[in-house]
């Protein structure tokens, strides 16, 4: 049973926890190099994969017993999961402002549906506008689909349409500046990531990050910005955001290597096949897939969430003598 008022969920930094991260796949039609090795990915069988009432169901709760605001579609990549907007409809039925983070490759084609079926905002990686680069990157060839997919959005009325670049060193970092002017001409935000050891090949070293005051300054020199000073305590996004000068846009920067934003955290991931996670480091899973398998009730998915969150820490130490990596990499979390 739901309980009339839903009661919210505090973790024990004080934070409350109000948005949920739904993977709904880990598969992905890309290879980015921050992400994925090349070859030799193991995916989820089917049957190990929630389905859309599980998937549901989990929101849902998060809502009715816990007040959650925000929903955030994510994968792999979301689109590659079989009839999407169908999820989408259920999900958006819960009332929780409703979101989707993908790699755009799919969306000239989809995002209509997406949008009909109450998609509301969406973020598109785009971490360089040279093909070759893109290759290199994404190893798929497939920079003008993913443009056409950022356009198409815009055009469906998503509303923001938010652009992720992660940014390293020696292959895009000379790129800000054009990126930034990309989305300056589209009237889109660009959000420049700081890249995180999440790959899945365990190369990262703190060498290759490029860090939010160079990304800053880098732009800053060719468009002028100013950071935004926002009313009240902290902000729960992880982006920190700069206006242009001349009042045409702003970009983002997520500084998760160098200035966390940890202590505003307000959210916690589901993956693919079901375990609870309460941060993107975690070593900890909560399995509520078998939860709802072996016949629990809602009320005893409420319970162990909230047993989750009561092991919420209070950041991740990248960089740190005690950082550990999580054993998944982040298409296996859900970004
Ligand atoms: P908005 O609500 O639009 O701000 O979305 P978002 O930025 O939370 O979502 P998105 O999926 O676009 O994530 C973009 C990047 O934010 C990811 O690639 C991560 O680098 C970073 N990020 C998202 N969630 C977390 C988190 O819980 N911890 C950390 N450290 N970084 C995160
Ligand atoms: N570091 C930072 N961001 C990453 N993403 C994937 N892997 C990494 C990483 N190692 C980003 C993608 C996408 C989001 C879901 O996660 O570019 O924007
Ligand atoms: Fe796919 Fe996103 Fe990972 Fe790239 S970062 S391989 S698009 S899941």
């Amino acid at each position: 049973m739901s309980p009339s008022i839903p009661i919210p969920l505090i973790d024990p930094f004080q934070r409350r926890v109000k948005d949920l991260r739904l993977s709904v796949t880990d598969r992905c039609n890309f290879r980015c190099v921050y992400c994925m090795p090349e070859e030799g990915m193991k995916w989820l069988p089917r049957e190990e994969l929630l389905s859309f009432e599980e998937l549901t169901r989990i929101a849902r709760v998060c809502v009715a017993h816990f007040g959650f605001e925000g929903i955030r579609i994510t994968g792999g990549e979301p689109t590659v999961r079989a009839h999407l907007p169908v999820l989408v409809g259920m999900l958006s039925q819960l009332g929780a402002d409703l979101a989707m983070t993908s790699n755009g490759v799919k969306l000239p084609e989809m995002v209509d549906d997406l949008a009909r079926a109450g998609l509301r905002r969406i973020n598109i990686s785009l971490d360089t506008l040279r093909p070759d680069t893109f290759l290199a990157l994404t190893r798929r060839a497939e920079l003008p689909r993913v443009i056409a997919g950022i356009d198409a959005s815009l055009a469906a009325g998503l509303s923001p349409v938010k652009i992720n670049a992660v940014v390293m060193r020696g292959i895009n970092d000379e790129e800000v500046v054009d990126l930034a002017a990309f989305g300056r001409d589209r009237g889109v935000e660009l959000r420049f990531i700081e890249f995180m050891p999440l790959d899945a090949s365990g190369e990262w070293t703190r060498e290759q990050v490029v860090s939010q005051q160079e990304i800053v300054d880098r732009i800053s020199a060719v468009f002028p910005l100013v950071p935004r000073h926002r009313p009240g305590a902290g902000h729960q996004e992880p982006a920190e955001l700069f206006d242009y000068e001349d009042g045409r846009g702003a970009i983002g920067v997520i500084p998760s290597v160098t200035n966390p934003f940890c202590g505003n955290c307000d959210r916690v991931r589901v993956t693919a096949e079901g375990q609870f996670r309460t941060c993107l480091f975690s070593i900890d899973e909560f399995d509520l897939r078998t939860v709802m398998r072996t016949g629990g009730t809602d009320d005893d998915l409420a319970a162990e969430i909230s047993r989750a969150v009561g092991t919420k820490w209070a950041g991740h130490s990248i960089g740190q003598v005690n950082f550990i990596r999580p054993k998944r990499s982040m298409s296996q979390i859900g970004g």
